[in-house]
Protein backbone atom coordinates (compact mmCIF):
# COMPACT_ATOMS: atom_id res chain seq x y z
CA UNK A 1 0.00 0.00 0.00
CA UNK A 2 1.26 3.45 -0.78
CA UNK A 3 1.29 4.97 2.92
CA UNK A 4 3.12 8.31 3.13
CA UNK A 5 6.42 8.57 5.18
CA UNK A 6 5.89 8.82 8.90
CA UNK A 7 6.94 12.36 9.07
CA UNK A 8 7.09 12.54 13.14
CA UNK A 9 10.87 10.65 12.48
CA UNK A 10 12.23 14.06 11.48
CA UNK A 11 11.40 15.33 14.49
CA UNK A 12 13.54 12.97 16.90
CA UNK A 13 16.28 15.30 16.51
CA UNK A 14 14.94 18.32 17.93
CA UNK A 15 12.94 16.80 20.32
CA UNK A 16 16.68 15.29 21.58
CA UNK A 17 17.95 18.95 21.69
CA UNK A 18 14.93 20.33 23.40
CA UNK A 19 15.20 17.64 25.93
CA UNK A 20 18.67 18.80 27.10
CA UNK A 21 17.66 21.92 28.01
CA UNK A 22 18.31 22.52 31.80
CA UNK A 23 14.69 22.97 32.65
CA UNK A 24 13.50 19.56 30.55
CA UNK A 25 11.39 19.38 27.46
CA UNK A 26 8.18 21.61 26.81
CA UNK A 27 6.53 19.76 23.76
CA UNK A 28 3.92 20.92 22.07
CA UNK A 29 4.47 19.13 19.38
CA UNK A 30 0.89 16.71 19.81
CA UNK A 31 -2.24 17.36 20.76
CA UNK A 32 -2.60 14.61 23.62
CA UNK A 33 -4.71 15.52 26.47
CA UNK A 34 -2.53 15.61 29.75
CA UNK A 35 -5.05 16.23 32.21
CA UNK A 36 -7.06 13.80 34.34
CA UNK A 37 -9.72 11.83 32.34
CA UNK A 38 -13.03 12.99 34.28
CA UNK A 39 -14.02 10.70 37.38
CA UNK A 40 -17.86 10.37 35.97
CA UNK A 41 -16.25 8.31 32.93
CA UNK A 42 -13.72 6.51 34.84
CA UNK A 43 -16.72 5.03 37.54
CA UNK A 44 -18.91 4.54 34.61
CA UNK A 45 -15.88 2.25 32.79
CA UNK A 46 -15.35 0.77 35.98
CA UNK A 47 -19.19 -0.18 36.30
CA UNK A 48 -19.23 -1.81 33.37
CA UNK A 49 -16.14 -3.75 33.74
CA UNK A 50 -17.53 -7.16 34.00
CA UNK A 51 -18.70 -7.47 30.42
CA UNK A 52 -18.12 -11.19 29.29
CA UNK A 53 -20.50 -10.98 25.86
CA UNK A 54 -20.01 -8.96 22.77
CA UNK A 55 -20.98 -5.68 22.63
CA UNK A 56 -23.09 -3.86 19.81
CA UNK A 57 -21.50 -2.95 17.38
CA UNK A 58 -24.12 0.22 17.10
CA UNK A 59 -23.45 0.78 20.89
CA UNK A 60 -25.76 0.67 23.83
CA UNK A 61 -29.39 2.97 23.55
CA UNK A 62 -27.60 4.27 26.57
CA UNK A 63 -24.89 5.82 24.63
CA UNK A 64 -26.60 6.59 21.34
CA UNK A 65 -29.22 8.51 23.65
CA UNK A 66 -26.68 10.63 25.48
CA UNK A 67 -24.88 11.00 22.44
CA UNK A 68 -28.12 12.84 20.54
CA UNK A 69 -28.87 14.62 23.73
CA UNK A 70 -25.66 16.16 23.69
CA UNK A 71 -25.65 16.94 19.83
CA UNK A 72 -28.64 18.90 20.84
CA UNK A 73 -27.74 20.52 24.04
CA UNK A 74 -24.06 21.88 23.01
CA UNK A 75 -24.51 22.48 18.93
CA UNK A 76 -28.31 22.43 18.49
CA UNK A 77 -28.27 19.55 16.52
CA UNK A 78 -31.12 17.13 16.32
CA UNK A 79 -30.59 13.62 15.20
CA UNK A 80 -32.39 10.53 15.82
CA UNK A 81 -30.62 7.98 18.50
CA UNK A 82 -30.66 5.31 16.08
CA UNK A 83 -28.29 7.31 13.84
CA UNK A 84 -25.57 7.64 16.41
CA UNK A 85 -22.68 5.31 15.59
CA UNK A 86 -19.74 4.81 18.12
CA UNK A 87 -16.39 4.33 16.52
CA UNK A 88 -12.96 3.13 18.42
CA UNK A 89 -12.04 6.77 18.26
CA UNK A 90 -11.99 8.85 15.03
CA UNK A 91 -8.36 8.57 13.80
CA UNK A 92 -10.16 4.93 12.99
CA UNK A 93 -13.13 6.21 11.12
CA UNK A 94 -11.34 9.05 9.12
CA UNK A 95 -8.75 6.37 8.27
CA UNK A 96 -11.30 3.37 6.21
CA UNK A 97 -13.98 5.75 6.18
CA UNK A 98 -13.59 6.31 2.11
CA UNK A 99 -12.89 2.52 1.76
CA UNK A 100 -16.24 1.84 3.96
CA UNK A 101 -18.11 4.12 1.70
CA UNK A 102 -16.52 2.49 -1.54
CA UNK A 103 -14.46 4.67 -3.03
CA UNK A 104 -12.19 3.26 -5.48
CA UNK A 105 -8.98 3.49 -7.11
CA UNK A 106 -9.88 6.03 -9.52
CA UNK A 107 -11.46 7.98 -7.14
CA UNK A 108 -10.44 11.47 -5.80
CA UNK A 109 -11.12 12.40 -1.81
CA UNK A 110 -11.16 16.14 -1.20
CA UNK A 111 -9.46 17.27 1.92
CA UNK A 112 -8.34 20.64 3.38
CA UNK A 113 -5.12 21.80 1.92
CA UNK A 114 -3.34 22.27 5.47
CA UNK A 115 -5.12 19.06 7.12
CA UNK A 116 -4.63 16.40 9.34
CA UNK A 117 -2.83 14.17 7.60
CA UNK A 118 -5.40 10.88 8.37
CA UNK A 119 -7.18 12.17 5.33
CA UNK A 120 -4.99 11.53 2.96
CA UNK A 121 -4.29 7.95 4.28
CA UNK A 122 -7.79 7.02 3.92
CA UNK A 123 -7.71 8.07 0.63
CA UNK A 124 -4.64 5.58 -0.06
CA UNK A 125 -6.37 2.75 1.98
CA UNK A 126 -9.13 3.07 -0.13
CA UNK A 127 -6.62 3.27 -3.57
CA UNK A 128 -8.02 6.65 -4.68
CA UNK A 129 -6.21 9.85 -4.97
CA UNK A 130 -6.31 12.08 -2.05
CA UNK A 131 -6.78 15.98 -3.62
CA UNK A 132 -5.82 18.55 -1.13
CA UNK A 133 -8.18 21.99 -2.02
CA UNK A 134 -9.79 24.26 0.03
CA UNK A 135 -11.78 26.00 -3.51
CA UNK A 136 -14.20 23.64 -4.95
CA UNK A 137 -13.98 25.38 -7.79
CA UNK A 138 -10.11 24.81 -8.46
CA UNK A 139 -11.44 21.38 -9.24
CA UNK A 140 -12.80 21.49 -12.64
CA UNK A 141 -14.61 19.00 -14.03
CA UNK A 142 -13.83 16.59 -11.41
CA UNK A 143 -16.39 15.29 -9.50
CA UNK A 144 -14.98 13.57 -5.81
CA UNK A 145 -16.43 10.69 -4.28
CA UNK A 146 -16.33 12.59 -0.89
CA UNK A 147 -15.40 15.65 0.68
CA UNK A 148 -13.92 16.76 3.96
CA UNK A 149 -14.42 19.43 6.19
CA UNK A 150 -12.57 20.32 9.66
CA UNK A 151 -13.82 23.34 11.32
CA UNK A 152 -12.06 24.46 13.71
CA UNK A 153 -9.17 22.79 11.95
CA UNK A 154 -6.19 21.30 12.94
CA UNK A 155 -3.97 22.34 12.47
CA UNK A 156 -4.70 26.34 11.43
CA UNK A 157 -7.31 26.83 14.39
CA UNK A 158 -9.45 28.04 11.96
CA UNK A 159 -13.44 28.32 12.45
CA UNK A 160 -15.14 28.27 8.68
CA UNK A 161 -18.10 30.82 7.91
CA UNK A 162 -21.13 29.32 8.06
CA UNK A 163 -21.62 30.91 4.67
CA UNK A 164 -18.22 28.52 3.00
CA UNK A 165 -20.13 25.30 4.40
CA UNK A 166 -23.35 26.34 2.77
CA UNK A 167 -21.79 26.66 -0.41
CA UNK A 168 -19.93 23.17 0.15
CA UNK A 169 -23.02 21.73 0.90
CA UNK A 170 -24.84 23.12 -1.90
CA UNK A 171 -22.25 22.73 -4.27
CA UNK A 172 -22.18 18.39 -3.10
CA UNK A 173 -25.30 17.86 -3.31
CA UNK A 174 -26.05 19.27 -6.74
CA UNK A 175 -23.24 16.43 -8.09
CA UNK A 176 -24.13 13.76 -5.12
CA UNK A 177 -21.21 13.82 -3.63
CA UNK A 178 -21.08 13.14 0.33
CA UNK A 179 -19.74 16.14 2.69
CA UNK A 180 -17.71 14.60 6.03
CA UNK A 181 -17.57 17.29 8.41
CA UNK A 182 -14.61 16.42 11.26
CA UNK A 183 -16.37 17.85 14.24
CA UNK A 184 -13.48 16.95 16.88
CA UNK A 185 -12.95 20.15 17.81
CA UNK A 186 -16.22 22.02 17.89
CA UNK A 187 -16.75 23.32 21.30
CA UNK A 188 -13.58 23.83 21.96
CA UNK A 189 -13.71 27.86 20.88
CA UNK A 190 -11.77 30.64 22.24
CA UNK A 191 -12.82 33.77 20.01
CA UNK A 192 -15.51 34.96 17.41
CA UNK A 193 -18.58 33.16 16.37
CA UNK A 194 -19.32 29.54 17.92
CA UNK A 195 -18.67 27.22 14.72
CA UNK A 196 -21.48 25.07 13.36
CA UNK A 197 -22.28 21.68 12.91
CA UNK A 198 -22.66 20.65 9.18
CA UNK A 199 -26.19 19.20 10.60
CA UNK A 200 -27.11 22.12 11.92
CA UNK A 201 -30.53 23.43 10.10
CA UNK A 202 -28.76 26.86 9.27
CA UNK A 203 -26.13 24.70 7.25
CA UNK A 204 -27.92 21.70 6.01
CA UNK A 205 -31.15 22.97 5.47
CA UNK A 206 -32.95 20.95 7.25
CA UNK A 207 -31.84 17.60 6.05
CA UNK A 208 -28.96 15.54 6.85
CA UNK A 209 -28.86 13.64 3.26
CA UNK A 210 -25.88 13.09 2.04
CA UNK A 211 -23.91 15.01 5.31
CA UNK A 212 -21.93 13.04 8.05
CA UNK A 213 -20.58 14.63 11.44
CA UNK A 214 -17.95 12.85 13.22
CA UNK A 215 -17.28 13.71 16.84
CA UNK A 216 -15.11 12.45 19.26
CA UNK A 217 -14.22 12.26 22.97
CA UNK A 218 -9.94 12.39 22.96
CA UNK A 219 -10.31 16.10 23.44
CA UNK A 220 -13.23 17.20 24.81
CA UNK A 221 -13.41 14.35 28.12
CA UNK A 222 -9.58 13.66 27.88
CA UNK A 223 -10.52 10.25 26.55
CA UNK A 224 -8.17 9.54 24.25
CA UNK A 225 -6.53 6.34 26.34
CA UNK A 226 -10.14 5.25 25.79
CA UNK A 227 -10.92 5.32 22.11
CA UNK A 228 -14.24 7.04 21.42
CA UNK A 229 -16.02 8.87 19.11
CA UNK A 230 -18.96 8.45 17.07
CA UNK A 231 -20.56 9.40 13.64
CA UNK A 232 -24.10 9.99 12.62
CA UNK A 233 -25.92 12.37 9.87
CA UNK A 234 -27.42 10.52 6.87
CA UNK A 235 -29.89 7.19 8.30
CA UNK A 236 -29.17 6.11 5.15
CA UNK A 237 -25.10 6.59 5.20
CA UNK A 238 -25.05 5.66 8.78
CA UNK A 239 -26.70 2.28 8.25
CA UNK A 240 -24.30 1.18 5.38
CA UNK A 241 -22.03 2.15 7.58
CA UNK A 242 -23.16 -0.24 10.44
CA UNK A 243 -23.48 -2.87 8.51
CA UNK A 244 -20.22 -3.28 7.32
CA UNK A 245 -18.40 -2.75 10.48
CA UNK A 246 -20.74 -5.32 12.15
CA UNK A 247 -19.29 -7.43 9.47
CA UNK A 248 -15.85 -6.42 10.34
CA UNK A 249 -15.86 -6.23 14.16
CA UNK A 250 -15.08 -2.51 14.48
CA UNK A 251 -16.79 -2.20 17.63
CA UNK A 252 -16.22 -0.15 20.83
CA UNK A 253 -16.00 -2.03 23.96
CA UNK A 254 -18.48 -2.16 26.44
CA UNK A 255 -16.91 -0.69 29.43
CA UNK A 256 -15.70 1.94 26.91
CA UNK A 257 -19.46 2.58 25.85
CA UNK A 258 -20.58 2.65 29.25
CA UNK A 259 -17.99 5.65 29.84
CA UNK A 260 -19.15 7.32 26.89
CA UNK A 261 -22.27 7.47 27.82
CA UNK A 262 -21.41 9.41 30.81
CA UNK A 263 -19.26 11.27 29.57
CA UNK A 264 -21.57 13.20 27.05
CA UNK A 265 -24.37 12.77 29.83
CA UNK A 266 -22.20 15.34 31.85
CA UNK A 267 -21.02 18.56 30.97
CA UNK A 268 -19.25 19.68 34.41
CA UNK A 269 -15.98 18.20 33.53
CA UNK A 270 -16.03 19.99 29.69
CA UNK A 271 -16.17 23.37 31.47
CA UNK A 272 -13.58 22.50 34.00
CA UNK A 273 -11.10 21.49 30.77
CA UNK A 274 -12.26 24.58 28.77
CA UNK A 275 -11.06 26.84 31.40
CA UNK A 276 -7.79 25.11 31.79
CA UNK A 277 -7.34 25.63 27.67
CA UNK A 278 -8.61 28.67 27.64
CA UNK A 279 -5.43 29.86 30.65
CA UNK A 280 -2.71 27.43 28.64
CA UNK A 281 -3.46 29.22 25.20
CA UNK A 282 -3.73 32.92 26.86
CA UNK A 283 -0.53 32.22 28.23
CA UNK A 284 1.09 30.80 25.44
CA UNK A 285 -0.64 33.30 22.45
CA UNK A 286 1.26 36.25 24.71
CA UNK A 287 4.21 35.26 25.45
CA UNK A 288 4.53 33.72 21.44
CA UNK A 289 3.36 37.16 20.21
CA UNK A 290 5.60 39.22 22.70
CA UNK A 291 8.36 36.85 21.18
CA UNK A 292 7.86 38.36 17.64
CA UNK A 293 5.70 35.40 16.48
CA UNK A 294 2.14 36.21 14.52
CA UNK A 295 -0.41 33.99 15.13
CA UNK A 296 -2.87 33.42 12.52
CA UNK A 297 -6.38 31.74 13.02
CA UNK A 298 -6.31 29.72 15.96
CA UNK A 299 -9.69 31.17 17.29
CA UNK A 300 -10.62 27.72 18.07
CA UNK A 301 -9.04 24.21 18.40
CA UNK A 302 -5.98 23.10 20.44
CA UNK A 303 -3.49 25.16 18.70
CA UNK A 304 -1.78 28.53 18.07
CA UNK A 305 -0.55 28.30 13.93
CA UNK A 306 2.63 30.52 14.28
CA UNK A 307 5.21 32.10 12.33
CA UNK A 308 8.43 33.87 12.13
CA UNK A 309 7.93 34.54 8.80
CA UNK A 310 11.12 31.95 7.88
CA UNK A 311 10.93 28.04 7.00
CA UNK A 312 9.18 26.01 8.86
CA UNK A 313 11.95 24.14 10.31
CA UNK A 314 14.13 27.04 11.08
CA UNK A 315 11.47 27.89 13.88
CA UNK A 316 11.39 24.18 15.03
CA UNK A 317 15.22 24.28 15.52
CA UNK A 318 14.84 28.30 17.17
CA UNK A 319 12.11 26.89 19.47
CA UNK A 320 14.09 23.57 20.27
CA UNK A 321 16.78 25.35 21.91
CA UNK A 322 14.69 26.94 24.41
CA UNK A 323 13.54 23.53 25.35
CA UNK A 324 10.07 24.19 23.17
CA UNK A 325 8.99 21.77 20.62
CA UNK A 326 6.14 22.18 18.03
CA UNK A 327 5.14 20.50 15.21
CA UNK A 328 6.42 22.03 11.97
CA UNK A 329 3.75 23.05 9.30
CA UNK A 330 5.03 21.33 6.59
CA UNK A 331 3.86 18.44 8.27
CA UNK A 332 -0.46 19.06 7.50
CA UNK A 333 0.43 20.50 3.47
CA UNK A 334 2.82 22.50 1.80
CA UNK A 335 0.95 25.62 2.06
CA UNK A 336 2.32 25.52 5.64
CA UNK A 337 5.83 25.60 5.08
CA UNK A 338 6.28 28.86 7.20
CA UNK A 339 4.34 28.15 10.03
CA UNK A 340 4.83 26.14 13.05
CA UNK A 341 1.43 24.36 15.07
CA UNK A 342 1.91 24.30 18.69
CA UNK A 343 -0.21 22.64 20.83
CA UNK A 344 -2.10 24.02 23.96
CA UNK A 345 -2.41 20.77 25.73
CA UNK A 346 0.41 20.85 28.47
CA UNK A 347 0.20 20.66 31.69
CA UNK A 348 -0.03 23.83 33.36
CA UNK A 349 3.44 24.02 34.95
CA UNK A 350 4.97 23.34 31.30
CA UNK A 351 3.07 26.25 29.94
CA UNK A 352 4.55 28.05 32.63
CA UNK A 353 8.30 27.27 31.71
CA UNK A 354 7.31 27.61 27.95
CA UNK A 355 6.37 31.32 28.66
CA UNK A 356 9.31 31.71 31.10
CA UNK A 357 11.69 30.72 28.55
CA UNK A 358 10.11 33.25 25.93
CA UNK A 359 9.90 36.16 28.02
C1 LIG B 1 -8.79 16.77 13.02
C2 LIG B 1 -8.68 15.52 13.79
N1 LIG B 1 -9.52 14.51 13.51
C3 LIG B 1 -9.46 13.36 14.19
C4 LIG B 1 -8.54 13.16 15.20
C5 LIG B 1 -8.50 11.82 15.88
O1 LIG B 1 -8.96 11.88 17.17
P1 LIG B 1 -9.34 10.53 17.96
O2 LIG B 1 -8.91 9.37 17.14
O3 LIG B 1 -8.59 10.62 19.22
O4 LIG B 1 -10.81 10.58 18.13
C6 LIG B 1 -7.65 14.18 15.52
C7 LIG B 1 -6.65 13.98 16.58
O5 LIG B 1 -5.80 14.75 16.83
C8 LIG B 1 -7.72 15.39 14.80
O6 LIG B 1 -6.90 16.40 15.06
Amino acid sequence: MDLPDFPWDRLEPFKTTASAHPGGIVDLSVGTPVDPTPEVARRALIAAADSPGYPQTWGTPALREAAAGWLARALGVTVPADAVLPVIGTKELVAWLPKLLDVRPGDTVVFPELAYPTYDVGARIAGATGVPSDGLVTLGPVVPKMIWVNSPSNPTGRVLPPEHLRKVVAWARERGVPVVSDECYIELVWEGPKPLSILHPDISGGSHEGLLAIHSLSKRSNLAGYRAGFVTGDPAMVKALLEIRKHAGMIVPAPVQAAMAAAYGDDAHFAEQYARYAARRGALKAALEGHGFRIEHSEAALYLWATRDEPCWDTVAYLAELGILVAPGEFYGSAGGRHVRVAITATDERVEQAVARLK
